[in-house]
């Protein structure tokens, strides 16, 4: 496992990190038992995974990971977890509501400090609003010894050009400690402006959903990439029209998904890169595909040449 600096954190985190979010959700949504949802937790720990993300939102994964980590020494693993900033009826939560979130997530993760706490899905929209009544709750928490650090995830849905991301960073570059954003293969745009802002201002990347979905799919990629050409955001004549990414699979890189998990590393401003896989044989591929995190530079430049202006979020 390589590891390397999280930006200002200094923390020093594996290369691959572990996301309990997602579409398996630390395997809630695959069927895993607690026994195994346990094994999954200890075997990153193993192969050398030393963070790990979760979020009040992701259904149990606080309390899983509260249980499956009991008993790990606290300071052999750092913890990223995320608060909600909105009801389900898109108001604002109150601050008196972010404090007791914090508090709670604390309790679920069997911890008096999580490492980053982040806010979850922040989006432009409500960012100044984040910022006045909001973040003064993270830093008291942050004053208090109950989070390390303070960042947030963008709203990458509906921001695929990460305006959220190039906003803070070009209003409060100071507020925040980390950042995670999706960069991959189908979604190279955060190269354009987000990634270099972020170098600028040695804001830790968290990189994340790097393959979902439709990376692992050859249905679904073909689907996309034909939807591109035929849509004129894509060169027809850049990607063979059956089986587009293929050509990735050669002189050691096994699949596309390896090419993807490769291509999410091989950026200056990336420190880690989520992987959200409920299979230990997965992990242990996805692992494996970043043990040597670069793609062939021909191959780097072909992709970014056919999809690096992509700038809507799949
Ligand atoms: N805005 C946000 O805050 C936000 C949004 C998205 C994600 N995240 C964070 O980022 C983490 C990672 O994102 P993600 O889980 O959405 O996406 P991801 O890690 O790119 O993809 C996970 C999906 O890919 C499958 N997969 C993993 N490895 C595979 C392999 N080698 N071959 C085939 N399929 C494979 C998994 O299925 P299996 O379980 O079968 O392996 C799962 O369905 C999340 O868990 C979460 O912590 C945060």
């Amino acid at each position: 496992m390589q590891y390397r600096t999280l930006g200002r954190t200094g923390l020093e985190v594996s290369l691959v990190s572990y996301g309990s979010g997602g579409p398996s959700k630390l395997g809630q949504n695959t069927g895993l038992s607690s026994t195994e949802q346990d094994n999954l937790v200890q075997h990153c720990l193993d192969l050398g995974i030393n963070l790990i993300d979760t979020s009040e939102g992701y259904g149990g994964s606080e309390a899983i990971l509260g249980r499956a980590l009991n008993g790990v020494p606290r300071d052999s693993y750092i913890l990223a977890t995320k608060c909600i900033y909105k009801n389900n009826d898109g108001t604002l939560r109150t601050p008196e509501d972010i404090r007791r979130s914090i508090d709670a997530s604390l309790q679920r993760l069997n911890t008096d400090c999580v490492d980053i706490m982040q806010f979850h899905v922040l989006n432009s929209a409500d960012y100044f609003d984040v910022v006045e009544h909001h973040y003064p709750v993270l830093k008291r928490a942050q004053e208090q010894g109950k989070i390390r650090f303070i960042g947030f995830s963008e709203q990458f849905m509906k921001e695929g050009d990460h305006k959220g991301v190039v906003l803070a960073l070009n209003s409060h570059p100071e507020l925040w400690d980390t950042i995670m954003l999706k960069y991959g293969i189908l979604n190279q745009y955060a190269a354009k402006e987000a990634l270099p802002l972020a170098l600028e201002h040695n804001v830790g990347i968290i990189n994340m959903a790097v393959i979902r979905v439709k990376l692992p799919n050859p249905t679904l990629l073909k689907e996309q990439i034909d939807e591109w050409k035929q849509d004129g955001s894509i060169d027809p004549d850049s990607l063979p029209d059956d089986g587009p990414l293929d050509w990735l699979v050669h002189d050691g890189v096994e699949s596309i998904v390896d090419a993807g998990y490769k291509f999410a590393a091989d950026h200056p401003a990336i420190s880690t890169v989520l992987t959200g896989t409920s299979s230990i044989h997965h992990l242990e591929g996805n692992i494996r595909a970043l043990e040597d995190p670069t793609l062939p530079e021909a191959d780097k430049q072909r992709l970014q040449e056919a999809l690096g202006d992509i700038s809507i979020y799949i």
